[in-house]
This record gives C-alpha cells, sequence and structure tokens, in this order.
C-alpha cells in the first residue's frame, strides 16, 4: 500500500511542478546527460559495444530487414517510441548508479542487490537495444532517428523510484496498444508482432517492479489503454529538462497541459478527488469534462465540480467511481472540451486540453 501513496504524490508534485525549471525538481538536481560511459545513444552496428550491450540484454536485436517505408503516421510514432526509450535508459542508469552506491535513500537489503542490479541492468540493455531498434526504423523508413534530451526524475528513493517505474511503464503499456491500432490504420500492420514482444517485455519488467515493492506482479485482468499524445506529455511534463531537446521532436504529437492529481493517498474507495491545472490557455472551465480511462473500459465522463481560480491556477472536484469499476492499476485522467462520450483513449487525447493525471491503485 504504501508506495502506490508514494507513486499519487509524486505524480501529483512532479505534474504541478512541470511548468517550473528543472532546478526546481529533487531539490536542486542535476539533469541526466547522455552519452553513457559505453557511448549510448551513439552505438554503431556491428560493433563490440553493441555485441556487449546485446549480452547484457540476454538477446538481440531483430537481425531481420528493416522497413524501408512508413506511413507518417507511423514515423510520428517510432519518434515517441524512441524518445520513451532513451528516456527510460537515462532512468535506469541513474537508479543502478544510486543503488550500487547506496546514495542516500538508496540502500536496498545486502540480500536483495546482487538480484535487483542484476535486473536492472538488464533491463537497461533492454531499453537501450529498444532505443537503437527504434532510431534505426526511423532511419531505414525515410525518419530521423531520435537524439536525446536532458532529465530530471522527481524521486530521491528506491521505493519511490520504483513505485515511478511501473507508473510510467504503465503508461507505455497502454500506449503500445495505441500503437498496434495505429499501426495496422496506417498500413503498417507487419511491426505489429515486433510492438507485441515489447509490449510482453515491458510487462515483465513491470511484474518484477511490483514484486519489488510487494504488490501482485499482474496488476489487472486487461492492461489500461493510453495514446501516444498521454505518453509524450507525461515524459515531457515530468521528466525532460524544458528547452533541452537538441531537434524539435515531434511537431505532430501535441504536448498537452499539466494536470496534477492534488488528492494524496488515493485509496481504493469511491471518493472525490482534487485536480488542478495551471489555465495558461485561457478556457472556459465551465465548458470543460474531466474524463478517466481505466483497463479496457469505456472513458469514464465526469463533471467538473467546486473550481476554485486563483491567477491562473484552477483547482476543481470531480467524482472517482471506483467501486462500479474496480479502478485498479493505471488510471489516466483528462481535462477535456467535450463530455463525449469516448469510445477509446484515442478519441479522449483527441478532445484533451490538459493530462495526464496520472493515478495508480494497488
Ligand atoms: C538518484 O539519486 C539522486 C539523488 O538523490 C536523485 O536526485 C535521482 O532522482 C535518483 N534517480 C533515480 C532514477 O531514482
Amino acid at each position: 500500500m504504501r508506495s502506490f501513496i508514494v507513486s499519487a504524490a509524486l505524480l501529483a508534485a512532479a505534474a504541478s511542478a512541470a511548468p517550473a525549471p528543472a532546478s526546481s525538481y529533487g531539490g536542486g538536481q542535476q539533469p541526466f546527460k547522455f552519452p553513457l560511459a559505453n557511448g549510448f545513444p551513439n552505438i554503431k552496428a556491428p560493433s563490440n559495444t553493441l555485441t556487449n550491450i546485446e549480452t547484457q540484454a540476454h538477446g538481440t536485436l531483430p537481425n531481420g530487414a528493416l522497413p524501408t517505408k512508413l506511413s507518417a503516421n507511423s514515423i510520428a510514432t517510432f519518434s515517441v517510441i524512441a524518445a520513451n526509450e532513451l528516456f527510460e535508459v537515462a532512468y535506469f542508469t541513474s537508479l543502478i548508479k544510486n543503488i550500487t552506491h547506496g546514495v542516500q535513500g538508496y540502500e536496498v537489503p545486502a540480500s536483495d542487490k546482487d538480484y535487483i542490479l542484476k535486473s536492472l541492468t538488464a533491463i537497461r540493455a533492454q531499453e537501450e537495444l529498444h532505443a537503437i531498434g527504434a532510431n534505426a526504423i526511423l532511419a531505414s523508413a525515410g525518419g530521423k532517428p531520435i537524439a536525446p534530451c536532458e532529465y530530471v526524475f522527481p524521486v530521491d528513493n528506491f521505493q519511490a523510484a520504483i513505485s515511478l517505474a511501473y507508473t510510467f511503464t504503465d503508461v507505455v503499456l497502454g500506449t503500445l496498444q495505441d500503437v498496434q491500432a495505429g499501426l495496422i490504420a496506417n498500413g503498417d500492420g507487419e511491426l505489429v508482432p515486433l510492438i507485441g514482444s515489447i509490449i510482453g517485455q515491458e510487462g515483465e519488467q513491470n511484474g518484477a517492479f511490483r514484486a519489488f515493492d510487494e504488490k501482485i506482479p499482474s496488476e489487472l485482468p486487461f492492461l489500461t489503454r493510453s495514446a501516444g499524445a498521454f505518453a509524450f506529455s507525461a515524459i515531457n511534463q515530468i521528466f525532460i529538462v524544458p528547452g533541452s531537446c537538441p531537434q524539435s521532436l515531434l511537431s505532430s504529437i501535441p504536448v498537452f497541459g499539466a494536470l496534477a492529481v492534488d488528492t494524496m493517498n488515493i485509496q481504493p474507495k469511491d471518493q472525490t478527488l482534487t485536480f488542478s491545472f495551471e489555465n495558461t490557455k485561457g478556457v472556459k472551465v465551465k465548458d470543460l469534462s474531466l474524463v478517466y480511462i481505466n483497463q479496457q473500459n469505456t472513458p469514464i465522463v465526469e463533471k467538473i465540480c467546486n473550481v476554485k481560480t486563483k491567477g491562473k491556477m484552477v483547482t476543481f472536484d470531480a467524482t472517482f467511481p471506483y467501486s462500479a469499476n474496480l479502478m485498479n492499476g493505471l488510471t489516466i485522467a483528462a481535462v477535456t472540451n467535450s463530455a463525449g462520450p469516448f469510445a477509446d483513449a484515442d478519441a479522449v487525447a483527441k478532445d484533451t486540453l490538459f493530462g495526464p493525471g496520472i493515478i495508480e491503485i494497488n
């Protein structure tokens, strides 16, 4: 129980801190910068360095032919995937370093340390291969490989870091479902199995993170769906140091305004939650709705109540209908400019102004 509390609180804090300069994260944290000691992300294929990464990852990059042509939408999708995988490599590199050096807050029991480091080292190498693979697809299919940005991580202890890891991995797992649907819709369905192999892989990671945190490994019967714009917005709002990306990443993918979940310590029960956002767009709050995406269910639309405005900051309440829907695992909250009804996460993303608010229960 302890950690989802930590994670909801941290993510709320991170989301509300999102527009602030990087120096306000993690108590003046130094941003994480690439390259890694092995030169990643600049890895030649073939090379001894790549072979070393593959050995650590317990397997190889796919050795079949790369696609030589993809739709513009699929190029944008693989750009988001590459951007996300680069961030994940940064995150796990920082985490491994903290645990290895026993940084304050990251002292894990000696009996667990080897297993945790062995797992995280393989996971980091696997993420390196995901990033190299996505960039190789971009290069081969007429896109532009994605270069890394600088990153900050709004956590300062092992438990919070693990809880944040399975929370953002949940967002990725939801987004990759949407990636598969998009690849098929755009005539690039031959890449669906590759994405399926990554979904399973990231799910295995999440089972381990949840177990490190004493949660049951499998969180839901049907994992929560997400959409590329939610994942991309979350990475930008929470982790990327503003202005640090060498290329204007992806103009076709929107970055929403941040939506903070202000209620801490969210329990598995029906309740009212409080949210806030900075109304930089000057929208009329009475025209907005709050939408929850959980599992494979139709998005739930709630009324925005009890609105309070202070300068540009808007705080409001919305019902969280836990018990009728068993809203465990990841719930994505979004403030939309319509009341739907929405068929799925993608439809919600199209009408989203602020989000994702990230809620993780059990
Ligand atoms: C590593 O430790 C530093 C110092 O506490 C912290 O700022 C950073 O967020 C940690 N990284 C991760 C991924 O937990």
